[in-house]
């Protein structure tokens, strides 16, 4: 099984530990659209430079941008195009309603979180700028303190993973966010998954919504 799946949640609901998980499981690529826009930000291209500026208020890139860079990933050609598991798109119902004319989705997981347990496990996050890999200081710290467990760099905390940034970034999910999960239960895609639970139990549930149907 090689499923093509969405994973929609607030910030800090688990989208990217998670879909790390899946696209092993399955041997999809993960697709972040959230990561491919700080790699263009870090590389320092036109995009990025459009980018950087929203993402560190915590509101959304313009549907155009992100539609064109979604059409490279998922279209032929794309890495996406045998299966993936995507974190982060759609984020507005026009990036849902451009992502059903690219491809036919099998499911859409909504990781459920409230907002406290969202700016507590955000404010905990630190991240390798190297390598990629995510931590959280509270629940999965990394074994010496500040530095990579996998390559040793030291750790950072993203720009937007400010607390003032972080209750932006809920209130844009809540408004712009929140209505693709209706889109996708109108077309009886959507499965709803509590996110408020260990990282392996969370995975369990989200398996068994894919594979269960
Ligand atoms: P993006 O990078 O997608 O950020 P986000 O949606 O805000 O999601 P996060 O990456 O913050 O959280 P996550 O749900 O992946 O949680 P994680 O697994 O890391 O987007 C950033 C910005 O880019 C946006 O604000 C916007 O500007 C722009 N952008 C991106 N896509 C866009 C689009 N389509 N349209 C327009 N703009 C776009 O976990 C969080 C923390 O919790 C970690 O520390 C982790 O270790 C911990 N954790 C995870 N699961 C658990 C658990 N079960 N129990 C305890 N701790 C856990």
């Amino acid at each position: 099984m090689r499923p093509k799946v969405v994973l929609l949640g607030a910030p800090g609901a688990g989208k990217g530990t998670q879909a790390e998980l899946l696209a092993e499981k399955f041997g999809v690529p993960h697709i972040s659209t959230g990561d491919l826009l700080r790699e263009e930000v870090r590389q320092g291209t036109e995009l990025g430079r459009q980018a950087k500026g929203y993402m560190d208020r915590g509101e959304l890139v313009p549907d155009e941008l992100m539609i064109a860079m979604i059409k490279g990933c998922l279209g032929s050609g794309g890495r996406g195009r045998d299966g993936f598991i995507l974190d982060g798109f759609p984020r507005t119902v026009a990036q849902a309603e451009a992502l059903a004319e690219i491809v036919k989705l099998d499911r859409v997981i909504d990781l459920r979180l409230p907002e406290e347990e969202v700016v507590r496990r955000l404010s905990a996050r630190r991240v390798c700028p190297r390598c990629g890999k995510v931590y959280n200081l509270v629940l999965s710290p990394p074994k010496r303190e500040g530095l990579c467990d996998e390559c040793g760099s030291p750790l950072v905390q993203r720009e937007d993973d400010r607390p003032e940034v972080i209750r932006r970034r809920y209130r844009v999910y809540m408004e712009e966010s929140a209505p693709v999960a209706e889109f996708y239960r109108r077309r009886g895609l959507l499965r709803e998954v509590d996110g408020a639970r260990p990282v392996e139990e969370v995975h369990r549930a989200v398996l068994a919504a894919i594979e269960g149907g």
